[in-house]
Order: structure tokens, then C-alpha cells, then sequence
């Protein structure tokens, strides 16, 4: 992780320098310090370069005095338009343009400790890399940036501001890190034994193995992992922050958060084509999201009572692999005919939602799952589709990720969508045609929600990016762990 510090505006002795500029700025502060030193050319060259402070566009200047290498430049907007968003933003393009500095220093805007806080945590979100099994990378061809030094006139405040931003970033980094190993490293045992690790946090960690859950009749969700010599997995992580899940000094019900953890897709007998299969690897994403987000909680030492839960199998065709038309026992009672063994998650959270609830009386639940290729279809990579029972839920979602970028689109639940998955033989069967797709997932698993406030957010179309954002380098996104802590901080912490 990128080395952060705060401390008073002052010039540089080396390494790079970057100003934070908004519409229409003149030089004050560090910038009129530069200008001075330079016969004005800082200004000049933004003048040339048509830089007006506009949002998002920047400009470097190489070597502007002997011992600056470069200044960039980086527009912010209009004033009145300023969020923590447009400023964390602009620290993730300090991290991508600056990335052959070992060591930068940011001003500009007069910084407040929030705003400095933030430019370290889009910094430090873009500077993220997997690169553990990189063995023959050239030391010239790594990128450089180690050192990022935030200055603002309150750079003790912005110290205290950086703690539970820092923790976010930890979280964020382990869902990113699980999302991108490979899926012969991380099948349902090695990820439960990530788990466990968060132990040192203060997490209380429990884990299920296929005896377990044998016992406790998980037969949806075994029917999933029985071709797979990778025995399942389910891990509860509880995080008691506010004095422990309804039984301690805090009387509320604890919040539950449900996570899809296959470790790989790769259909079952209804087996998919191969071209893109190794996608599948992420399909995981969603209880790595609720690992990471556990991890936030705890390291920010969040005042609530929460419960993580993730189910972890790996779908395999095989000899001993479920076929199209099995009819399996779910943990609630219902039975499940199971058309296409491609459509596993859905069989997944079923059991492991019932089991939230039954376990942990939770205030409400959201799970979260790479289900469906339908959303992508439908909202693309911008946004997660969500489904709710609850108006107030999927209300504050809608708010979180507005605010954290990790955006959520509300589609419909309806019962007209639910008779699409009714069986001839069994209580439902796990597909409901290719109309709707995502709605009669959504419907599937709502069918195991018993009465409590619920949210599920398909992120298929989220979990995995092909190209850079601000703050998201390409690769694994932890979508969800930065909405969900932030749906937390604002809602749910006891004051
Ligand atoms: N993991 C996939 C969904 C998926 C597809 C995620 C592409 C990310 C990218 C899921 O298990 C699946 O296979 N869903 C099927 C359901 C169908 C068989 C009803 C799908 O979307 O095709
Ligand atoms: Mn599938
Ligand atoms: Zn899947």
C-alpha cells in the first residue's frame, strides 16, 4: 500500500508536485510560490496548455525547477460543484499519471482534512496492483510511486480523517486480492483459511465444512459443489462492534450481509462454452465483497453489530456432478428442480440466506452475487442491478452509491416474474427462461427470504473491469465493499 502522510504546504525538495486547481483559480499558495521561483511558468505553461481547472482534465510539467521532476496539474470544477467523490477522483489520477515518482506531494484548493483524506484514498485505490505471481518484471517497467505526502494547513485533523479511510482500503484491497487469485489457489478450503486470518482483526470467524453442512441439509447448496473434488464451505465472520449481535449491550438486531462464493463456474453438466470460461474464476466476487467489507468494518472498529456470510463451492462437471433434473432439498424445506446446473448461485444463497436468518434474526439482509449474465446485458458495466422488498433498504442503497460511485439501478420484483419458476415435479425449479432473466433470479431467491427486509445486488456486470477507472485500476473492482461500508456508516453505527 502507498506510504501516506499529511503535513504543512510547503514546496517540495523533490520527486513531483501535484496542484489541485478548480475553474477559474488563480495563483495563490504553493502554485504563486512556483510561479515566483520559475519567472511565472507554471502559469504560462497551463495558459499554453489551455488548462483551466475544468473537472478531471489535467497537464504535467516536466521539470519546472531543478529539483521538481514534474508538476501536474489536476482541474477539480467549479467550487459549488465539489464533492468527495470529484476529489478522491483526482488523487487516483495523481496515482496513474504519476506512478514513475517514487515520491509526490499534493496542494492546491486549500485542502481540508476530509478533502486531504480523501485524495490519499483515490491514490491509494488507483495505485492498487496484483502482482504476486509476477516473477520476471523488469525493476525499470514496475511503477514507482511509494510515497505520497497530502499537504493541508490541517494535516493533523487530516491524519485522524485518513484512519477509517485506511482501513476501507485495506478491505477493499483483500476483496480485490481474492478476486484475482486463481481459481487452482483459491478454491473453497484456501478462501475459508483467508477467513479465518481476519480472526486478527477481531472477527469472530466460523467455518462449515461438507460435514457440517451435510448435517445442518444443505442440499441445495451441496448438489452445487458434489462434482467438485474441492469440498464446500461456508463461513459466518461476525463483526460486534456495537456490544454484540442483539445479545450484548446493544439490544438491535445485527445487519447480515450474504455473499456467492463459487470459486469457479464452469456450469456443471449444463456446461458453458469455453471461450471466457477463465472469467469464472471471479465468480467468487460476491463473497469477496463481504469478506472485504468485514474487514472494513472491523478495522474501522464500526459501531454496529454484523454478521458476513459467504457459501463456497467450486461447480465442476463429473462423475459425481448433479444433472439437469435432480430434484434437491434446500436447508429451508423447500425442494428445488434443478433444470440447468449452470444457474448454481441462486442455489447457493438459498441456503446460506435461510441459514442467516434462522441463525442470527438479522435487522435485514443484503447478498450480493455474480448471478446472472442478463444484468450485463441489461445495465451494462455502470451499474448493479438491485432487488428489494424494502422501499427504506433500497432507498439508502440508492443514496451509498451515489455517494461511493459503486452505483446500484432498482429493477422489479413481481409475481408474475415468480410463476416463470414453477416446477411440474418439485416446489420451483432454479431457472425461469430466458425472459427476465435476472428478475427470475432475484425471484428464486427471494423465495427463501423469510419476511425480512432484503436487498440483493447482481453484480455481474460490476465485480470485474477491462479498463481503468479514476480510482479502480482494471482488473478485480471490490465492487460493493465501499457502498456497503458507507450504507453502514450512514444508517446503521450507534452514535
Ligand atoms: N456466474 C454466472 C453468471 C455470470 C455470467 C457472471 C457472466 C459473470 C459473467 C451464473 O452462475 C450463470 O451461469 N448464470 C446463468 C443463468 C442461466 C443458466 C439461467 C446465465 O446468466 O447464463
Ligand atoms: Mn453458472
Ligand atoms: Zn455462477
Amino acid at each position: 500500500m502507498l506510504d501516506i502522510a499529511f503535513a504543512k504546504p510547503a514546496l517540495p525538495k523533490s520527486g513531483a508536485l501535484a496542484l489541485l486547481i478548480h475553474e477559474g483559480e488563480k495563483p495563490s499558495g504553493l502554485w504563486e510560490q512556483l510561479d515566483a521561483a520559475t519567472a511565472g511558468a507554471i502559469s504560462r505553461a497551463l495558459e499554453v496548455a489551455e488548462f483551466k481547472g475544468a473537472k478531471g482534465k489535467t497537464c504535467t510539467i516536466l521539470s519546472p525547477t531543478p529539483t521538481i521532476a514534474r508538476v501536474l496539474a489536476i482541474g477539480l470544477g467549479k467550487p459549488a460543484e465539489l464533492t468527495g467523490r470529484i476529489v478522491e477522483e483526482a488523487g487516483g489520477a495523481i496515482a496513474a499519471s504519476l506512478s514513475r515518482e517514487p515520491a509526490v506531494a499534493v496542494a492546491g484548493a486549500a485542502l481540508s482534512a476530509q478533502q486531504a483524506a480523501e485524495v490519499a484514498l483515490g491514490a491509494t485505490l488507483r495505485a492498487y496492483r496484483f502482482d504476486r505471481y509476477r516473477t520476471k518484471e523488469k525493476p525499470e517497467d514496475k511503477p514507482k510511486l511509494a510515497k505520497l505526502t497530502v499537504l493541508t494547513a490541517e494535516n493533523t485533523k487530516a491524519k485522524t480523517a485518513w484512519e477509517p479511510l485506511a482501513a476501507t482500503a485495506r478491505g477493499v484491497f483483500l476483496s480485490r486480492d481474492l478476486v484475482s487469485e486463481p481459481p487452482n489457489v483459491l478454491n473453497p478450503a484456501e478462501m475459508a483459511e483467508r477467513c479465518r486470518k481476519l480472526t486478527e482483526l477481531g472477527l469472530k470467524v466460523d467455518i462449515f465444512g461438507l460435514k457440517d453442512l451435510t448435517k445442518l441439509g444443505f442440499g441445495a447448496m451441496l448438489g452445487v459443489s458434489q462434482g467438485s473434488a474441492n469440498e464446500p464451505r461456508m463461513v459466518v465472520m461476525q463483526w460486534n462492534g456495537a456490544g454484540g449481535n442483539g445479545r450484548g449491550k446493544s439490544k438491535d438486531k445485527p445487519v447480515a450481509f450474504i455473499g456467492k462464493g463459487v470459486t469457479f463456474d464452469t456450469g456443471g453438466i449444463s456446461i458453458k462454452p469455453a471461450g471466457g470460461m477463465e472469467d469464472m474464476k471471479w465468480d467468487m466476487a460476491g463473497a469477496g465483497t463481504v469478506i472485504g467489507l468485514m474487514a472494513t468494518l472491523a478495522g474501522r472498529k464500526a459501531k454496529v453489530d454484523a454478521i458476513g456470510l459467504v457459501g463456497l463451492v467450486e461447480n465442476m462437471p463429473s462423475g459425481t456432478a448433479q444433472r439437469p433434473g435432480d430434484v434437491v432439498t434446500s436447508y429451508s424445506g423447500q425442494t428445488i428442480e434443478v433444470i440447468n446446473t449452470d444457474a448454481e448461485g441462486r442455489l447457493v444463497l438459498a441456503d446460506v440466506i435461510w441459514y442467516a436468518q434462522q441463525k442470527y434474526d438479522p435487522k435485514f439482509m443484503v447478498d450480493l452475487a455474480t448471478l446472472t449474465g442478463a444484468i450485463i446485458i441489461g445495465l451494462g458495466h455502470e451499474y448493479a442491478g438491485m432487488f428489494s422488498n424494502d422501499d427504506a433498504l433500497a432507498q439508502k442503497l440508492s443514496a451509498a452509491g451515489q455517494a461511493t460511485g459503486e452505483r446500484v439501478w432498482r429493477m422489479p420484483l413481481d409475481e408474475a416474474y415468480d410463476k416463470q419458476l414453477k416446477s411440474e415435479i418439485a416446489d420451483m425449479k432454479n431457472v425461469g427462461g430466458r425472459p427476465g432473466g435476472s428478475i427470475t433470479a432475484a425471484q428464486f431467491i427471494q423465495r427463501f427470504v423469510n419476511g425480512k427486509p432484503w436487498a440483493h445486488l447482481d453484480i455481474a456486470g460490476m465485480a470485474w473491469s477491462t479498463k481503468d477507472a479514476p480510482a479502480v485500476p482494471k482488473g478485480a473492482t471490490a465492487f460493493g465493499v465501499r457502498l456497503l461500508d458507507r450504507l453502514v456508516a450512514d444508517h446503521y453505527e450507534t452514535p
